[in-house]
């Protein structure tokens, strides 16, 4: 199974997708690394491991027509190297109802709340704020809402009451990459299907 996968920062979740296809267990071929952050450490680290990449910036106050053409030309450079999926894994943007439509395979992605609760960019934070004792992460399809798409995998993580929300996010993101290697396994072995 060929994958793309989208960036926005750290790339650790990258990060374990290239070790597990790196250590070999993962039928997946990372065909690409793409970014709306030309030179995050997502992509050095995609660089580092040998990966094609690519960056297709959104500039700042963008207008709709400039965002419709963001869309279309990463869309065009996703297509470029024919995934059969593509992930998107702290990559911060939302894609147009075009893009999804023109890309025509499906796209998962990770985000580290319990959805439908706490959508949105801010995730750990929300639940934080909000004084939830259980909060998780959600591996999702994507669809063109905030995080509205079907639910694939879902993993709870308990908040402590000295927890910030770096060191929730961190105990999250473990889970994050646990579920997101299941879900590639099972897509590439055929025991999922996406639509
Ligand atoms: C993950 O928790 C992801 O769900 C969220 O941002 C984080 C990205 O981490 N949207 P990284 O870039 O994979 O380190």
């Amino acid at each position: 199974m060929r994958i793309v996968v989208l960036v926005s920062g750290s790339g650790s979740n990258l990060q374990a997708i290239i070790d597990a296809v790196t250590a070999g267990p993962l039928p997946v071929e990372i065909a690409a690394v793409g970014s709306d952050v030309p030179g995050c450490k997502g992509l050095q680290r995609a660089e580092g491991a040998g990966i094609t990449t690519f960056a297709v910036p959104l500039q700042k106050c963008a207008s709709p027509e400039e965002r419709s053409e963001w869309n279309r030309q990463l869309c065009a450079a996703v297509q470029e190297h024919a995934p059969d999926l593509l992930v998107t894994s702290g990559f911060m943007r939302i894609l147009s109802e075009e893009f999804l439509t023109s890309l025509g395979v499906p796209i998962i992605n990770t985000h580290p709340a319990l959805l439908p609760s706490f959508p949105g960019a801010h995730g750990v934070r929300d639940a934080l704020r909000h004084g939830v004792k259980v909060t998780g992460c959600t591996v999702h399809q994507v669809d063109a809402g905030v995080d509205t798409g079907p639910i694939i995998a879902q993993a709870a993580v308990e908040i402590t009451e000295d927890d910030t929300e770096d060191s929730l996010h961190e105990r999250i993101k473990v889970q994050e990459r646990r579920l997101l290697l299941e879900t590639l396994e099972r897509l590439a072995a055929g025991r999922l299907q996406l639509s």
